[in-house]
């Protein structure tokens, strides 16, 4: 059996080909690497049968449409999929051979409405329904998304046998996939617990997906084939519980100025544009804010930037309660251009431990 990983970055495209018919499958791939995925094909001499998307993907573009385009390959996806390009449907426990390949489909909903896993022999692709170690599993907050429904397929998942190799559709960090047995001792998503603890703990998070993902969303269902039909941002951990509000891997980038430099600053009249990216509510809340600030909550930053165009030049130093969405926002601002943007170090949570003052004014840009 062929076997490979074909993406350089955190999305996973999984090659599957058998060495005498020389027929191939690809799951999840994605569209701005269809041209390196064709020429790949041509290069092993393999026939693509299918693509199998095993979700609706909320981070990136499918290239399932476009490679339906370009060969003669059937566009395979769960029949709950609501894209119209999908040329055939499979439904819990269907099966089939690729060659002398035999493959099961599961149905595994909680992540999306239409999530599959792929279990053959000694490997298992789960999509987005289990993650690798302490990447945990799929959000459960998109659309159609249903925590119960995840800890569903979760155990459904847990009764496959020990072996089987988990090879997620994302990889953010470098993990290598190991087994399900493993999977059970290391990854936190598969910790005993009660599926109404499961779902206590993720409604407990009040997350939300960023605003880019519905757009994504919105390109998949419309079978986009053309790899600019949404925003993307480049290395944020999307399809993980806290994913648009992690740090990322491109942290390093991102400048930290400790709440000190920041008072000090202000003090001297140094005209820094002050951008706090939590939720409304929140300013006046508790942890309370700056005098000044700008309210732009990171979830809509990315429909936003039109607003903060006149403040291009200026510094700008991104804040949130204690600075995992200030980095996400920070690294929304460098993608899009914005020449200097900092983090304030410890968000609201290190300004009033400094006892610092509040501010009342809070408005738009
Ligand atoms: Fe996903």
């Amino acid at each position: 059996m062929i076997f490979e990983q074909l993406n350089p970055h955190a999305c996973r495209t999984y090659l599957i080909g058998d060495e005498k018919s020389r027929e191939a499958v690809l799951v999840d791939p994605v569209l701005e690497h269809v041209e390196d995925y064709l020429k790949t094909l041509d290069q092993r001499k393999l026939t693509l049968t299918h693509v199998i998307d095993t979700h609706t993907h909320a981070d990136h573009i499918s290239g399932g449409a476009a490679l339906k385009d370009e060969t003669s390959c059937q566009y395979v996806m769960h029949h709950k999929a609501p894209a119209r390009c999908v040329t055939f449907h499979v439904t819990d426990g269907f099966e089939c051979h690729l060659g002398n390949i035999p493959m099961k489909v599961i149905s595994t909903p909680g992540h999306t409405k239409d999530s599959i896993a792929l279990v053959m022999s000694d490997r298992i692709l789960t999509g987005d329904v289990l993650f690798l170690d302490d990447a945990g599993a799929g959000r459960t907050d998109l659309p159609g998304g249903d925590s119960g429904e995840h800890w569903d397929s979760m155990q459904r998942v847990l009764g496959l046998p020990d072996h089987l190799i988990v090879y997620p559709a994302h990889e953010y960090r470098g993990r290598q996939p190991s087994s399900l047995k493993n999977q059970k001792l290391c990854n936190p998503n598969l910790k005993p617990r009660s599926r109404r603890a499961y779902i206590d703990y993720l409604e407990g998070l009040k997350l939300g997906p960023a605003d880019w993902m519905k757009d994504v969303l919105k390109a998949n269902y419309a079978c986009a084939r053309d790899p600019k039909a949404a925003w993307i941002p480049v290395d944020v951990p999307a399809c993980e519980v806290k994913g648009t509000m992690a740090i990322g891997t491109n942290d390093q980038l991102v400048a930290g100025m400790p709440v000190e430099e920041i008072k000090r600053e202000l003090d001297e009249g140094i005209p820094l544009f002050l951008l706090d990216v939590r939720d409304a509510h929140e300013l006046i809340e508790e942890l309370g804010h700056i005098a000044g600030v700008t309210n732009i909550p990171v979830t809509a930053l990315a429909h936003r930037l039109d607003e903060l165009d006149a403040y291009r030049n200026r510094t700008i130093v991104t804040i949130c309660k204690a600075g995992g969405r200030a980095h996400t926002a920070a690294q929304i601002l460098m993608q899009a251009g914005f020449p200097k943007v900092h983090v304030m170090m410890g968000g609201m949570t290190g300004w009033k431990k400094a006892g610092f003052p509040m501010g009342n004014p809070v408005g738009g840009a």
